[in-house]
């Protein structure tokens, strides 16, 4: 038997990254997959790669910072696969590099809109369904800038923050509903997200590289496994909590 044995998963930036290594290890321990990502592409690849290790898995392309397409995608879940167990709401762009005063509002827009817009708009209509099975496991990927100052990444630090906030505040008003909601919260994780990052600005290289105390970036697959054991009944006493999968990064 797998962690999540027969569950149904859906997870959003499947198509590349933590969101791949996500969805693959969820169908390894058991669960049929639903990956939604604005890349089809990217999307097809992991599916084809679950397929292959003999896992029922399906694409669907969705934009999570579009209420329609998001209310689709979770219609759609029910549709193809009977059920929504756990959602990993994972979806994420990094946003301009720069100090606060030189970001543009939309860059701003942009990066709220996808990074924050888009968990809201996934816990709206995921909850609703938990909520009538009884059951269920949200993990929402927030960031270790979710907790911390990030010079340079002002838009992306503040929806990381706001993150944590909407993943505690919906994990307490679905405490008693058998719903449990969580937040991981990834170091520097070598993704091609991460790669970005490096090479956008010298202030931010220099503070992902200095980052990470354990002396090695985090793999995708590590924070998988997080996101693994929080979808699993065996975390079954964990909710509201914001998890550090970081190499030590916010101990410091
Ligand atoms: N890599 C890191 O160091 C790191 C650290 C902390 C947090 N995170 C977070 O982890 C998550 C995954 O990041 P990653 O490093 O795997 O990045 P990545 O760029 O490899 O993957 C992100 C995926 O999200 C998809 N996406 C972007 N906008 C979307 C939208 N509007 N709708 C649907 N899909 C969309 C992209 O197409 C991509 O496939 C993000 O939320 C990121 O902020 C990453």
């Amino acid at each position: 038997m797998g962690m999540v044995q027969d569950k149904v998963a859906l997870v959003t930036g499947g198509a590349s990254g933590i969101g791949r290594e996500t969805a693959r290890l969820l169908g390894m321990e058991g669960a049929r997959v639903l990956v939604c990502d604005l890349e089809e592409g990217g999307g097809q690849e992991t599916v084809s790669a679950l397929a292959e290790a003999g896992c029922d898995a399906a694409f669907l392309r969705v934009d999570v910072s579009e209420e329609a397409e998001v209310e689709a995608m979770v219609a759609h879940c029910l549709e193809r696969f009977g059920g929504l167990d756990c959602a990993v709401n994972n979806a994420g762009i990094g946003g301009p590099a720069g100090g606060l005063d030189s970001i543009a509002l939309a860059d701003w827009n942009r990066v709220l809109g996808i990074n924050l817009t888009g968990v809201f708009l996934c816990m709206k209509y995921q909850i609703p369904v938990m909520r009538r099975a009884g059951a269920g496991s949200i993990v929402n990927m927030s960031s270790g800038a979710g907790k911390i100052a990030t010079p340079g990444m002002a838009a992306y630090c503040a929806s990381k923050h706001a993150v944590l906030g909407i993943t505690r505040t919906a994990a307490i008003e679905n405490a008693k509903t058998g719903v449990r909601i969580n937040a991981i919260c990834p170091g520097s994780i070598d993704t091609p997200m991460l790669e970005a990052g490096l090479a956008s600005d010298p202030e931010v290289a220099a503070m992902i590289r200095a980052s990470m105390p354990i002396g090695r970036l985090g793999e995708a697959r590590e924070v998988a496994e997080a996101a693994l054991w929080l979808c699993s009944d065996r975390a079954s006493l964990v909710t509201g909590h914001a998890m550090g999968v970081d190499g030590g990064s916010l101990a410091q």
